[in-house]
């Protein structure tokens, strides 16, 4: 097998960094792209609502596969800015998608399982349930999906413009604000001493996956797609799943975060309360994602412990 060279997007945020060692591992040749925190040595800077800047990448390296990580994802800037979120979000997907479709790029798009609305009794979801976001964030990143499966459907290269959705997700960290489970660690921390009393939701359901999982998924999707040939390409799914089994509500995660430091969390208030069923929009209870498609195409969807994992996260944090 020749040298493979794989492009990730987002390569400097907190999915895209794991991703990128996943293949350094596997022995591909691996280009990461960023934006505001690209150094341009290590990490190219792709503005990717560029799309000129995109084709000169994708002319230069010549890449086999192209994971797209790069994403607005935090729902407080995601509802400051929805137009530079859809955007990048939306319509950089798209031209991403177009120009790789054009040339036969294999495109693995991370999505969420926020794209289900996650009412009481409809999880597990498979690939092919009905979605439904109940935010912007969530309906921005359905849409980057559709924008995918569409051009890769329009270029005749279905198969090649792959979805992986993936729920909440922790790991290693610049700082733990990066991740809705590692911030967290912060507030059980912030509760001590003269630490204000805080709410925590104990009601929706999650299903925290570690980004090293998810990275080494990424791989061997890619490896896995790319062995097909392109007419047994267009017969596999066009839409993936990946999470671990680990359910935990934020409360909880709470819980076992002040067990494994020794701190008390007293002042950290399980909030059980729902959805109003009066409101609007309501929030997902159970987005969990059923890991049926990778599974039958004989991909590993075991996950590490997380209990363990964070246990010696610590550990190592204390030495
Ligand atoms: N984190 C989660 O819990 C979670 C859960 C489900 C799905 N996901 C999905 O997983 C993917 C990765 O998420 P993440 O947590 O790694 O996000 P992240 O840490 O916020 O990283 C976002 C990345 O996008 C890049 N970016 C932002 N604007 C850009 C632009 N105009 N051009 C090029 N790159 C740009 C950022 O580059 P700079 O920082 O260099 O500007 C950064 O590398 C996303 O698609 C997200 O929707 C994440």
């Amino acid at each position: 097998m020749g040298e493979r060279t794989v492009i990730v997007t987002g390569a400097t945020g907190f999915l895209g960094r794991q991703v990128v060692k996943a293949f350094n591992l596997k022995g591909w040749n691996v280009e990461g792209t960023g934006f505001t925190r690209a150094d341009r040595s290590s990490i190219l800077k792709v503005d990717l609502a560029n799309a000129s800047e995109v084709e000169k990448v994708l002319n230069e390296h010549n890449p086999q596969v192209v994971v797209h990580c790069a994403a607005n994802r935090f729902p407080d800037k995601v509802d400051a800015d929805p137009s530079g979120t859809r955007a990048l979000n939306v319509d950089a997907t798209r031209s991403l998608a177009k120009l790789c479709a054009a040339r036969g790029v294999l495109l693995i798009y991370i999505s969420t399982d926020y794209v289900f609305p996650g009412r009481p009794g409809d999880a597990p979801h498979e690939t092919d349930a009905a979605t439904g976001p109940t935010n912007l964030y969530g309906l921005t990143k359905l849409e980057g999906e559709r924008a995918v499966l569409d051009e890769f459907g329009a270029a005749g290269r279905q198969g090649r413009g792959v979805v992986l959705r993936v729920p909440v997700l922790y790991g290693p960290a610049e700082s733990n604000a990066e991740s809705a489970v590692n911030v967290l660690m912060d507030v059980v921390l912030g509760v001590q001493g003269g630490g204000a009393r805080v709410k925590m939701d104990h009601w929706a359901l999650r299903y925290p996956t570690n980004t090293d999982d998810v990275a080494r998924v990424c791989h061997d999707v890619a490896a896995r797609y790319l062995e097909a040939s392109s007419s047994d390409c267009a017969s596999l799914p066009r839409v993936l799943q990946f999470s671990s089994e680990d359910r935990y509500t934020k409360y909880e995660m709470c819980q076992l975060f002040g067990e494994i430091m020794g701190l008390n969390i007293d002042k950290i208030e399980p909030n059980t309360q729902g959805n109003d069923p009066g409101a609007s929009v309501q929030r997902p209870f159970d987005c969990k994602l059923s890991t049926r498609a990778l599974r039958e195409l004989g991909i590993d969807v075991s996950t590490q412990d997380f209990v363990g994992w964070w246990r010696r996260e610590v550990r190592a944090f204390r030495k």
